[in-house]
């Protein structure tokens, strides 16, 4: 049995991904599970719901909750990483600074998600480091921390050796989707896609061995890519936001008529459509913070006072995922999954060291990428261009380089000039000063 770490224990995501792990227990056997993070009074509420999650299914499972990275990372197998530097509140910065100059305001997209990046490169960085110090020689870091496709260039470049596996719960939510909409179950679909991280196209859905794409463009057109009853089947993805962002997908489809665009792309492509529905005083950030997250505290309190724990939080394909990726890990089962990989030749025209979303077999060693051959000339010069704004934010962030963080901010498709690129870095810069390296 292994020992697990959950590093950002104090996450909203944590019962749900621990929820995960009891459910498939028999496949991904579990000594001990230690829940670290770095806000030790935030992993105490958290903490009490999770190890109620895990008695209810085992007696056995050892719990420990700590904020020392050696109590929390010696000889463990895995780790599940998910921090959050700077927690929401620094996400609802990056969300309504761009908003202020009219630009599209996103966790990971545009300006918000190099803010994002900026301020987690480095602390991932140093998470990999104490890993290495105490855990066994082969333990394996699942990555879900965001701006994930930055934070795999800054960890491919920082240290290149890790044992890190970036995923990313996006691709396998769409199949979620694609897979209520055909009525099979999201494992016998399997998929061709290419891209970056938040930013790519399935190219081909099989079933049985029968590409199934046309179908699933078919229904997007009518209906978005979902299905009526997708609240009953994960609750992560059917509040009014993410049901917005999932029917949102229409428009772009009809530009890319061979392919399945995934949603983030509206952010790049029609980031007008986007600004004007944003509340600039209100975001998503917001909407979490009064959402999910009160919620849980409140089931947390509840549960404190009447031993009675309200079923609050999100088990679906996010936990189900990151399980499903590390069974592949421990036991070498090859699995394919859609995770984010140094490219290697997968996409023939893109530069054979960049990070990319591809298929991959998932072994003990670590993932082999699928070949997805060349890309058309269209989506190849968009994936340039994002690709360079996102290894220009890495490259400020190692070198501390204004100039860089300018060109990346510039690049950026959500940014329409670069007068737009400096007054947000700017801003960005200020409201940063406690988390970015000086610039
Ligand atoms: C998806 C993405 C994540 C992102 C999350 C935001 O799961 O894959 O990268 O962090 O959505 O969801 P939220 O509900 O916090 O806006
Ligand atoms: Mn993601």
């Amino acid at each position: 049995p292994f020992i697990l770490a959950i590093a950002g224990g104090g996450s909203t995501y944590t019962p749900g991904i621990v929820k995960s792990l009891m459910v498939r227990l028999a496949d991904f056997p579990l000594a001990e599970i230690r829940l670290y993070d770095i806000d030790s009074q935030r992993q105490q509420i958290i903490a009490p719901v999770v190890e109620k999650v895990i008695r209810d299914h085992s007696d056995s499972i050892k719990f420990t909750v700590t904020s020392d990275a050696e109590v929390a990372f010696s000889q463990a197998n895995f780790v599940f990483a998910q921090m959050r530097v700077g927690q929401y509140k620094m996400r609802e910065q990056d969300e309504k600074i761009p908003l202020r100059h009219g630009v599209v305001g996103q966790e990971t997209c545009g300006p918000g998600g190099l803010a994002y990046g900026l301020r987690t490169i480095l602390p991932m960085v140093e998470l990999i480091d104490l890993v290495e110090r105490y855990a066994d020689n082969n333990a394996w870091i699942v990555n879900y921390s965001n701006p994930a496709a930055i934070v795999a260039e800054g960890v491919r470049r920082l240290r290149p050796q890790a044992r890190v596996l970036n995923i990313c719960d996006m691709p396998v939510a769409a199949m979620r989707n694609i897979a209520a909409i055909l009525g099979v179950d999201r494992h016998q679909v399997t998929v061709d896609y290419f891209g970056l991280n938040h930013f790519g196209w399935f190219t081909h859905l099989y079933v049985d061995g029968v590409d199934r794409l046309a179908e699933v463009r078919e229904h997007v057109a009518r209906f978005g890519l979902l299905t009526e009853d997708a609240a009953a089947t994960d609750p992560q993805h059917a509040d009014p936001s993410w049901v917005k962002t999932w029917r949102n997908i229409k428009p772009i489809m009809d530009h890319f008529p061979d392919f399945l665009p995934n949603p983030y792309l509206q952010y790049y492509l029609m980031p007008n459509q986007i600004v004007e529905h944003q509340d600039p005083d209100y975001t998503r950030a917001n909407e979490v913070m009064d959402g999910r997250e009160k919620k849980l505290f409140a089931a947390a309190a509840e549960y404190q006072q009447t031993g009675i724990l309200p079923d609050a939080f999100h088990v679906g394909v996010h936990g189900a995922f990151i399980v499903d990726v590390a069974c592949s890990l421990a036991f070498d089962l090859r699995q394919r999954h859609l995770v984010i990989v140094e490219n290697r030749g997968a996409i023939a025209n893109l530069p054979y060291d960049a990070m990319v979303e591809v298929p991959a077999y998932i072994t003990a060693q670590g993932p082999e990428p699928v070949r997805m051959g060349n890309v058309p000339q269209f989506h190849r010069a968009l994936l340039e261009q994002q690709l360079a704004s996102e290894q220009l934010l890495v490259e400020a962030t190692m070198e501390g380089s204004y100039e860089k963080a300018l060109q990346a901010f510039t690049l950026n498709r959500t940014v329409p000039t670069m007068q737009h690129a400096k007054a947000i870095l700017d801003e960005m810069i200020a409201a940063n000063q406690d988390y970015w390296p000086a610039l």
